[in-house]
């Protein structure tokens, strides 16, 4: 072993305990899985920890309704979510979940040397009550009036209609989702980790070279706007740790969960004699990386190292973040059946295909990744079968058939293997840099390479003619030993291809290594296909969109199921709403508004500004340029992020459901819709 020995602690986000994992999940796993390979496969000692995040109202909720206990509900949800993993060959060392002992001692320990820091403030705060459930509403849990529009059915912090932000408190007629019962204001006392006293700590910890450059931006935002205390308690009833000195007041959900990256650590270090302090103490020297999705940050890059930094332990060496999957394009959607769970992939799909795709789009960026699923079918069979396995699948027959199974003695072309070897540490560079999409790139041009060598000197042409036939043994010699160091290179992407790989070339390793190795006079297996290619139907077959039953809120459904119709209106009426195309030319995010897009739309000549709620189903990139239809004569309404001026038709229950009308091909911007 080398003597750089690395200690590296990695984890992916800890799933929450009541629902499946789906591919938007599967990305963080993989990414993750691809680095923990390449650093095992470099010879460092690299643990890999995950667990189910397994408190919450919401998991206490799904037990109750399923008439189970919230234990037997994280059981049931972790085999499955284990299933799910192990299919997609994530690899982690240990899966445990939150609500354990050992998650419990290093909860109650953060949290006591925090308090006796002076880091917790206690305060009595008012929340709104369900008096049948006897249980304190979170904000998704509370719906009634906006107290800025109007507009009723809107959640307990802010408005899809206006984008205005406010206190449940403030709703107008509130009620709760859970009993229908009008909930009422009472006080409970609760606890705040002073996360402002962190300030320069922050500052200087989010700069430190731990964090990708947009990160790190944003944070200063935050950081820069003030940073509130954070409310770490909640009040019974709740499924989570008690907290020790408040009876009845419990740890919120966000506090035990990254701790549990602690306590799933502490149990593979129980099981394998390790020193758990010599990772987590503030002189350890060992790295530990947390991978998350950008929805996250603030999590992981303020509360976590604040509270580790209070609490003397050490903090993250870095906190890599991605971004979200779309599928063609556009956010999975359950209608479109893309909204795609792990199981719904496995049971049509190899999940190597997957590992690779994502690896070819992944960079250390906090990009969205697309899952285009006609570019999957092409890349899978171009790279992977055309370009990779086809070095094998050309070469290997003539080594079983014509040689006995038995590698020669020399190489044909032993500098285009040199070639391949001298690419290592580019390669290794752009996996130790999450730069994935680089090394899949660099492998392939290299199997490009080692193709077209294969198609210039022809063995199957050689292997015709008595005279020439002893080439083509040093020929497919090399090819072999070309293919093996490809694979090498691959194996963290896919490594049950290049478990295969091993056992046809007789290798008992595909590390760093044997890099430097080269096939002579060795024995081989004979090919068998190592991959086969993906057929477009199977894609499809997996692509079912789920029917939405369309929620009968009025009892008055009509028989074929659809919302009530409208009362009757005159054409004049009608005539009294004037709709026209609009073309999109620019989308943007709200600041502040996480529902809402801007929208400047081109009425051929005259230009206006709405705000839409239509951000969960669409990405702003993707709607510029495209036509739609707006309400032009709507009576412009001020909202808190500036004037709307009309409104856009989209069909649709809402959230990720809503599909914006389009025109068809030929209407022109500005024209009236009749
Ligand atoms: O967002 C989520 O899905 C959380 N369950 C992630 C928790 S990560 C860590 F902090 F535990
Ligand atoms: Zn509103």
């Amino acid at each position: 072993m080398p003597t750089d020995r690395r200690t590296i602690l990695v984890t992916s986000a800890l799933p929450y305990a009541n629902g499946s994992i789906h591919l938007g999940h599967m990305l963080e796993y993989i990414q993750t899985d691809i680095w923990v390979r390449y650093q095992k496969q470099s010879g460092n000692l690299c643990v890999y920890v995950c667990a189910d995040d397994a408190h919450g109202t919401a998991i206490m909720l799904r037990a109750q309704t399923l008439g189970i206990t919230p234990e037997e509900l994280i059981a049931d949800v972790k085999a499955e979510h284990e299933a799910d993993f192990s299919g997609f060959h994530i690899g982690f060392d240990h899966y445990s979940s939150t609500h354990t002992d050992a998650n419990r001692y290093y909860s109650e320990l953060i949290y006591s040397r925090v308090r006796d820091a002076g880091g917790i403030a206690v305060r009595t705060i008012s929340q709104l009550f369900d008096p049948e459930k006897e249980l304190f509403l979170a904000d998704r849990y509370v719906k009634g009036v906006c107290p800025k529009c109007g507009v009723d059915d809107q959640y307990g912090d802010n408005c899809e209609a206006c984008g205005a932000t406010y206190q449940a408190s403030e709703l107008k007629n509130p009620k709760s989702t859970l009993s229908g019962e009008t909930p009422v204001l009472k006080d409970s006392q609760h606890l705040f980790f002073e996360l402002g006293q962190h300030t320069d700590f922050l500052k200087e910890w989010t700069r430190s070279g731990r964090l990708q450059p947009e990160v790190a931006n944003k944070l200063a935002e935050w950081i820069d706007g003030g940073l509130k205390s954070w409310d770490i308690s909640r009040d019974a009833p709740y499924f989570g740790f008690e907290v020790p000195d408040h009876p009845g007041t419990y740890f919120y959900v966000w506090l035990d969960a990254p701790i549990g990256y602690m306590g799933a650590f502490k149990e593979w270090c129980d099981a394998h004699d390790f020193d758990f302090d010599s990772v987590w103490s503030p002189e350890s020297d060992a790295e530990v990386y947390h991978f998350i999705g950008k929805d996250i940050v603030n999590f992981h890059c303020l509360f976590w190292p604040a509270m580790l930094h209070q609490a003397n332990f050490r903090t993250p060496t870095g906190v890599n973040v991605h971004g979200f999957v779309t599928v063609d394009g556009r956010k999975m959607s359950k209608s479109r059946g893309t909204f795609i769970k792990a199981r719904t992939y496995l049971d049509h799909l190899d999940p190597e295909y997957l590992r690779y795709y994502f690896a070819t789009k992944l960079s250390a960026r906090v990009e969205d990744i697309d899952l285009s699923l006609e570019d999957f079918v092409q890349k899978v069979n171009s790279d992977l079968v055309g370009k990779l396995v086809n070095i094998a699948s050309r070469t290997a027959g003539f080594i079983s058939k014509k040689f006995d199974g038995r590698l020669s003695s020399e190489l044909a072309n032993p500098d285009l293997v040199e070639a391949i070897r001298a690419k290592g540490p580019d390669i290794r560079e752009a996996f130790e840099n999450r730069e994935f999409s680089k090394a899949t790139r660099e492998i392939m041009a290299l199997a490009d390479d080692v193709n077209a060598w294969i198609a210039e000197v022809a063995p199957w042409q050689l292997a015709k003619n008595e005279a020439t036939l002893p080439d083509v043994q040093p020929i497919c010699t090399t090819a072999i030993n070309a293919f093996r160091l490809l694979v090498l290179y691959l194996k963290p992407v896919m490594p049950m291809l290049s478990d295969k790989v091993q056992t046809f070339l007789q290798v008992d390793r595909l590390d760093y290594e044997s890099l430097n190795h080269t096939l002579l006079d060795h024995q081989i297996e004979a090919f068998t296909p190592l991959i086969t290619r993906i057929e477009m139907k199977d894609v499809e077959a997996m692509i079912q969109p789920e029917v939405t039953e369309i929620k009968d809120t009025t009892q008055t459904s009509t028989p074929s199921g659809i919302e009530p119709i409208e009362a009757e209106c005159t054409i004049d009426d009608f005539a009294k709403v004037d709709l026209r195309v609009a073309t999109i030319v620019s989308a943007e995010a709200v600041e502040g508004a996480d529902k809402l897009l801007k929208l400047i739309l081109d009425l051929g000549g005259e230009q206006r500004q709405v705000f839409s709620g239509i951000k969960a189903a669409y990405r702003a990139e993707d709607l510029v340029g495209r036509q739609t239809v707006m309400i032009a004569n709507l009576a412009p309404r001020k909202m808190k992020f500036g004037l709307s001026e009309g409104m856009v038709l989209a069909a649709g229950p809402g959230g990720s459901e809503i599909y914006l009308l389009e025109p068809d091909q030929g209407a022109n911007a500005g024209q009236r819709i009749r």
